[in-house]
């Protein structure tokens, strides 16, 4: 008898093994329990054959309810009818806690009531194959980032200022003075490439938007690469790297997560360096071609940014050089184009953005009159302007929200099922 794992269990083919799970579900044909087990690492169907097991143990499992938590013992067959590839021929179990009758059963539940109920709708299938495929992203670009000698660095959550506009700040009570939750972490990390070089943040933020969309959550996550030395250029093939490194991750390590989702992973394998890059100039002609009325200077909404995502053969997009009117403060003017700023989005083919990345102003009397253009008050801004009086160099970075590359990775058509427990305008519960 061995304790292990429903993801390790094709080490033990033939073998009496031990789980320690819950119940997802069960069946019966009079003689025979169909038994749906999951254990946090997978879900395996259990076989209990009247005639195979003592009473005792027939009757415990018929008497099992939805959720209930077990120890089982069984005999590991490979199977290829089933999403693991194996099942238990159950030879015993001892109840731990028999379930009260749970809320979430077979019927189609709508997804207000499911976010209500959140707390157990992460045992489902689905959300478990969501949030274990979100993980392995995270990892991932970690890895990639690690790999590359970037140090991380934490930025605060509590700041003084705003860096992406003042519209959707969450305004705190910081022992009576003013203070907002972070809409960002990369001013922080501007400051931290300064002193490592290659940097990332990786943490929660927070807008405030009003918006109620597939695409927007109210508390999300960032990953922010920033690099000393690096350029527009750097910067978009850090992009892309780290964005096929992610994605072929998922393949190689979540195939079992991805059946469960019932994903077409052909989309997927298509995610490969180098990405198509056009001009946002470009991209407003090609919109004009298609028929919209969008004029320069109009910034893209989502079914722009979808038509665009979809007319490079599955492959994300970059969109550089917006407007400088469209984007924030600290974005470097590109002298060809002076109206236009070295900036990239990328857009997810059928989604739309995942990153925004500049390269960021260096010069000091430029970043001071951005300062003053846009009515910031510079005061709060003066350690961010230090980075320039002392030994300033070209820099750039990106922003990655997670939850969005992970909607994009898992096939899904809302944010808020791509993270634990979502914050969006009309839930802050569970
Ligand atoms: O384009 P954004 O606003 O860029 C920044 O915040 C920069 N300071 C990042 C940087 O250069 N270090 O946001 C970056 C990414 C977006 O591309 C999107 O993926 C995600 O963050 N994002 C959101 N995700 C979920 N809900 C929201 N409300 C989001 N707003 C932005
Ligand atoms: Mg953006």
């Amino acid at each position: 008898m061995v304790d292990t794992t429903i993801r390790n269990i094709k080490d033990h083919v033939g073998d009496e093994v031990r789980l320690k799970g819950w119940l997802a579900n069960k069946r019966s044909s009079g003689k025979i329990l169909f038994l749906q087990i999951r254990d946090g690492s997978g879900f395996i169907q259990g076989v209990v054959v009247k005639q195979e097991v003592s009473e005792d143990t027939f009757d415990s499992c018929k008497s099992l309810t939805q959720e209930s938590s077990i120890i089982v013992t069984g005999v590991v067959r490979a199977d290829k009818r089933s999403h693991s590839g194996y099942e238990l021929s159950v030879t015993g179990i001892k109840v731990v806690s028999i379930a009260q009758e749970y809320p979430i059963t077979k019927k189609d539940h709508g997804t207000d009531f499911l976010m209500d109920y959140r707390h157990l709708w992460l045992r489902s299938r689905k959300q478990f194959a969501i949030l274990s495929i979100r993980a392995e992203i995270t990892k991932a670009c970690r890895d990639f980032l690690d790999g590359r000698g970037f140090t991380l660095i934490e930025s605060p959550i509590i700041t003084p200022s705003t860096c992406e506009g003042t519209s959707d700040l969450f305004e705190i009570d910081y022992f009576g003075r003013k203070a907002y939750l972070s809409q960002t972490g990369q001013l922080y990390a501007e400051a931290a490439a300064m002193a490592f070089g290659k940097v990332y943040t990786f943490g929660p933020t927070f807008r405030a938007e009003k918006s109620k969309t597939r695409r927007h959550l109210n508390e999300f996550w960032m990953l922010e690469p920033e690099v000393a030395f690096y350029n527009q250029d750097d910067n978009m093939k850090l992009q892309e790297d780290m964005i096929e490194f992610a994605v072929q991750k998922v393949l190689e390590n979540r195939k079992y997560e991805l059946k469960l989702l019932e994903r077409d992973v052909t989309g997927l394998e298509k995610i490969k360096a180098p990405f198509p890059r056009i001009t946002y100039t470009k991209a407003i002609q090609m919109l004009q071609e298609h028929g919209d009325d969008i004029k320069w200077g109009d910034d893209f909404g989502a079914p722009h940014e979808i038509y665009l995502s979809e007319q490079f053969e599955g492959k994300p997009v970059f969109v550089t050089n917006y407007p400088k009117k469209c984007k924030a403060f600290y974005m470097e003017p590109d002298a060809d184009e002076p109206d236009t700023v070295k900036c990239d989005d990328l857009l997810y083919p059928g989604f739309g953005e995942i990153i925004g990345g500049s390269e960021r102003i260096h010069d000091l009397d430029l970043l001071l009159s951005r300062i003053k253009e846009e009515k910031l008050p510079q005061e709060i801004y003066e350690w961010y302007i230090d980075l320039r009086r002392y030994g300033s160099v070209p820099h750039s970075g990106f922003g990655l929200g997670i939850e969005r590359l992970v909607t994009c990775v898992c096939g899904i058509d809302h944010l808020r099922e791509a993270i634990p427990f979502a914050r969006t305008l009309n839930r802050v519960t569970p």
